[in-house]
């Protein structure tokens, strides 16, 4: 499917989201993942092409469809989605929804690893790229708008405010991902936006509805285009 240029509030810009968990391979058979089913980040991508923009969305693996009108960019690992996102600059804005694996592990091992072989595997690990900081303090090419999101479990506003400070962008949206939120591969959210404004408390609705609230807030963001 062909990225388009629509009529509507995001008409003539290019929106880059990103979506769903990340993959760090251990062997050829075993990865490190996150919990993510990618509906938050691919119904921001659809929302945006709905609302007229140019979109490119970097998805990790998801069991999801390609949402309509939208470039999709499909990658496994953190270092493979900081590429496509790099590659895919320039955009008016970003959003990074995407569940990145923190870590990965140092030595990929380049067999399957036996069980009982050597008795219990040990692994050591490394930190990945943090591609919402590094997006965010990209000179010369960051986008206007940079959003991040927060998977919080506990004191969520404020652990979502000292990351959007730490990471440099603009807007936070924090969700509470603890067990009792019932958020992850559920199809509602209560979400946090956290901006130099302050916190505004968004009512539980569905990831779709929180994707257009988003999507609407962007547009007036950018506002229009310039003729
Ligand atoms: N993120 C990213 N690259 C990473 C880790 C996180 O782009 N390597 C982005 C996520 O897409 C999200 C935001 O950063 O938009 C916050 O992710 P989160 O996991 O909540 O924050 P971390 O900074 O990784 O902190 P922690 O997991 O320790 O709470
Ligand atoms: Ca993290």
């Amino acid at each position: 499917i062909e990225a388009h240029f629509g009529k509507g509030p995001l008409s003539g810009r290019h929106l880059l989201v990103t979506s769903g968990p990340t993959h760090e391979p251990i062997d050829p058979v075993r990865v490190i993942a996150n919990r993510s089913s990618g509906r938050q980040g691919h119904a921001i991508a659809q929302a945006a092409a709905g609302a007229g923009a140019k979109v490119t969305l970097v998805s990790g693996p998801v069991a999801l469809p390609d949402p309509q009108g939208v470039q999709v960019v499909k990658v496994e690992t953190a270092r493979e989605m900081l590429a496509a996102v790099e590659a895919a600059l320039p955009a008016d804005a970003a959003v990074f929804a995407a569940a990145v694996a923190d870590w990965r592990v140092a030595e990929e091992a380049s067999q399957k690893i036996k069980k009982g072989a050597a008795g219990l595997p040990t692994l050591s690990f490394v930190e990945n790229p943090d591609i919402l900081a590094t997006i965010s303090r990209a000179a010369g090419r960051r986008p206007r708008l940079v959003v991040g999101f927060a998977a919080e479990t506990s004191d969520v506003v404020a652990n979502a405010a000292a990351k959007r400070m730490a990471k440099g962008c603009d807007w936070i949206l924090a969700n509470d991902v603890s067990a009792a939120a019932g958020v992850f591969g559920g199809e509602a959210n209560t979400i946090h936006m956290i901006s130099e404004a302050g916190v505004e408390t968004w009512p539980r609705m569905d990831k779709a509805e929180a994707a257009r609230q988003l999507i609407d807030r962007i547009a007036k963001q950018l506002g229009p285009v310039a003729p």
